[in-house]
């Protein structure tokens, strides 16, 4: 029988973090201003009024992340380039000082055996560019593939995997459907335009890392099983559509080359069309990937806003677990188990829907090998007047979704890899400084670094490469 706790030889241990997250130093080193620093600044949009001016400070403290990184012994690093820094205004030349920082980050790793995962875009978009429609327009995504040359041709042979775009979804959806992200704008129709053109850009950057680097080109989604509330079939359904605008949206394109034609004609009939696409796009789009990159935080179950009543009369529903507004749109609720525990985030924690999104994801759309690009949780950390930051239910959850990944890999699919969200505490978008994932503390007004248990922890399960008992 094989050993239920010991990982392949060769997985891949790693952490993630992204640049406007860590980096700060948003005006040093030539660095243009992103999206988000004007989103972040305008009031109203994110909790307390927080920024990603100063953060953690990852700029300066680089070489200290390095060594943090080196003492973890991690695998891998998922690190994002910040697109401003690379280039100020989205077009036009390369800044040095912006490629020289990056170029140091990756030879910091691999000095210290650690593989280097890039991703090209994590919702940083340099605001000029926004200014002249951002992804709703499909010239964006041509800039885009511009500047990943400019990174393939200077990090090409060190970096060790590639990350197109960081969960376009959020990009699309949270940005330009329903401002929760920036740039902040609510227009649908505007959403579907940005899909296609960030899907677009992946396709178009794919060819030009591929042309100066030898190494794998990959995507990142953020997934999530979307379970219906009963065997209804209205809930059924409603937990396909649902099912449809997060999840299939991005697989069917990328693994089918086509949008699903049950979403197409939901949207259609409120009025939404995806009206961007040009001959020879889809096939560009859904040429093979060398690995999918899968985030992984939550499932969610969904029922039919038709059927909510009957829902919390039957007790399947309670009462008061309607966790959002129905999306009244396209008739879908989102409702809660308040039997599962939740987060400091408010995300219910469902390691089986790891198993199964994994185990689908092989089934339905590819033999590619998956990495798990990012899975962690914010808790309400605290640190004890020693100094000390205490997180047991952190390591439990980590254990719990390893555990979860496992079996996807005793079931035959190929996964390759874990990288826990986050390697620091950091600005969590909308939510500011309030949310906490790190397995390193960071103290904000000083910048110090303080290990959390879950990180020894972590430390221990990536030196045995094996679940502890
Ligand atoms: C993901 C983002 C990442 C982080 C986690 C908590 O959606 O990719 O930057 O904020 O959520």
């Amino acid at each position: 029988m094989a050993d239920k706790a010991t990982f392949p030889g060769g997985f891949l241990w790693g952490a993630a973090t992204a640049a406007y997250q860590i980096e700060g130093a948003v005006r040093d080193g030539g660095r243009g201003v992103s999206i988000w620093d004007t989103f972040s600044h305008a009031p109203g949009h994110v909790v307390n009024g927080d920024t990603g001016d100063v953060t953690c400070r990852h700029y300066e403290r680089v070489e200290e992340d390095l060594d943090l990184m080196g003492d973890l012994s991690l695998g891998a690093y998922r690190f994002s380039v910040a697109w401003p820094r690379v280039q100020p205004d989205g077009k036009g030349p390369a800044n040095q000082q912006g490629l020289d920082f990056y170029k140091g980050v990756v030879s910091g790793l691999r000095e210290r055996g650690i593989v280097p995962v890039a991703t090209l875009y994590h919702w940083d978009l340099p605001q000029p560019l926004e200014d002249e429609g951002g992804w709703t327009v499909r010239e964006t995504a041509e800039r885009y593939a511009e500047y990943v040359g400019i990174v393939a041709a200077a990090l090409g042979d060190e970096v060790g995997l590639w990350i197109t775009l960081n969960e376009p979804w959020c990009s699309a959806w949270l940005g330009y459907g329903v401002g929760m992200h920036a740039p902040g704008l609510t227009n649908p129709q505007l959403s579907m335009r940005a899909t296609h053109h960030l899907l677009l850009g992946h396709a178009l950057a794919t060819d030009v890392i591929r042309r100066d680097s030898k190494a794998p080109v990959g995507i990142t989604l953020n997934l999530a099983p979307q379970i219906p509330a009963s065997d209804h079939p209205l809930d059924i359904a409603a937990a396909q559509r649902s099912d449809g605008g997060l999840n299939r949206m991005y697989l069917d394109p990328l693994f089918k080359a086509s949008y699903p034609d049950d979403v197409v004609s939901a949207t259609e009939s409120v009025g939404l069309r995806m009206d961007v696409v040009r001959d020879g796009d889809m096939a560009l789009i859904g040429r093979p990937v060398d690995f999918l990159g899968v985030n992984y935080y939550m499932s969610h179950v969904v029922a039919s806003t038709a059927r909510l009543a009957e829902a919390r009369q039957a007790g399947y529903v309670a009462p008061d677990s309607l966790l959002s507004e129905p999306t009244a749109l396209l008739g879908m609720a989102q409702v809660g188990r308040p039997w599962l525990q939740r987060t400091a985030t408010d995300w219910e924690i469902d390691p089986a829907g790891l198993t199964s999104l994994l185990v689908r994801l092989r089934d339905e759309y590819t033999n590619a090998p998956i990495y798990v690009t990012e899975s962690g949780v914010a808790f309400y950390d605290y640190q004890d007047p020693s100094g000390s930051v205490h997180d047991p239910a952190r390591i439990a959850y980590l254990h719990a979704h390893i555990k979860a990944l496992k079996e996807a890999i005793d079931a035959g699919v190929d996964v390759r890899g874990y990288f826990v969200w986050s390697l620091m505490d950091n600005f969590e978008w909308a939510e500011g400084y309030s949310k906490r994932f790190g397995l390193t503390w960071v103290d904000y007004p000083t910048g110090k670094r303080v290990r959390k248990d879950s990180f020894e922890w972590y430390k221990r399960l990536i030196a045995a490469n094996a679940l502890p008992s």
